[in-house]
């Protein structure tokens, strides 16, 4: 079973860290089976699964409904949920919800959008016991306000924000952080400052873990796949095509440095 200290020592090995997102019991059990090391219950789920336009109309309760599936899919896997928008806008919100979300689904850690506004609940939440991921560059739980799905970071203003937020989040107590759409210049940056690891996902082959949302690699999602993401289940040679083995080939190219090639990668 994976630990943070376990997931911190496979960073320190320089062993790529693996993540999918699932929101049931039958994919939760497949992903554990083909190895990969952290289950995403991601707000995701809102787009995916629910066919909304964004990730902001998921509430605390569909998101505990699912991760209480994934948990009984796959018991022994270590499960992070994300705190869905508006559950977590004040410190004193975020431990009562998060605290639900633990209590209720057997999370192993709750994620969380945002820099330096969240450093004072992400303080108060690892206090109390939670652990928390991080999560900066895109945030699409912001997704008005930044108005569309933009790589972030670009600038060197707002990459050097991005890097200090990163680095503060780990002061204040997060103990993994994805980075989201990204350059991968700035991710490597981030990846070498912090002792956390760090999961990207449009951040390039320099952080310290990868994560996909399963449908996009599955290409399953409806209309145009991210750039950042690749069909690993027809990537597979004629007669090899299965859900399973498309995991298992995510697994392999994210362990091996192969995913994401540049072409991933901004
Ligand atoms: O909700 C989600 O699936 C996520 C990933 C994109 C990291 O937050």
């Amino acid at each position: 079973m994976n630990t943070i200290a376990k997931l911190i020592e496979k960073k320190v090995a320089g062993e790529k860290l693996t993540c999918l997102t699932a929101y049931d019991a039958s994919f939760a059990a497949l992903l554990n089976d083909a190895g990969i090391e952290i289950i995403l219950v991601g707000d995701s789920l809102g787009m995916v699964v629910q066919g909304k336009e964004t990730t902001l109309p998921v509430t605390l309760d569909e998101i505990i409904y699912h991760a209480s599936a994934v948990k009984r899919g796959a018991p022994d896997a270590f499960i992070v949920v994300d705190l869905p928008f508006m559950t977590y806008s004040t410190p004193v919100q975020a431990l009562k919800n998060a605290g639900k979300v633990m209590k209720r689904s057997g999370a192993n850690m709750v994620k969380l959008e945002g820099g330096d506004t969240m450093l004072e609940t992400v303080s108060l939440l690892t206090s109390h016991g939670v652990p928390v991921c991080a999560h900066v560059g895109l945030l699409p739980q912001s997704v008005h306000k930044i108005g569309g799905y933009r790589v972030q970071g670009k600038t060197n203003k707002e990459a050097t924000r991005i890097l200090e937020d990163a680095v503060a989040l780990e002061v204040a107590g997060a103990d993994l952080i994805v980075l989201e759409c990204v350059p991968a210049g700035l991710a490597k940056e981030i990846s070498l400052q912090l002792t956390i690891p760090t999961i990207g996902i449009g951040a390039g082959v320099d952080c310290d873990g990868q994560v996909l949302v399963l449908y996009d690699m599955l290409n399953i999602t409806k209309g145009k796949r991210p750039r950042f993401s690749k069909d690993f289940l027809s990537a597979q040679g004629a007669g090899q095509s299965s859900i399973l083995n498309a995991v298992k080939s995510y697994i392999d190219a994210v362990k091996t440095g192969a995913f994401p090639g540049q072409e991933h990668s901004f």
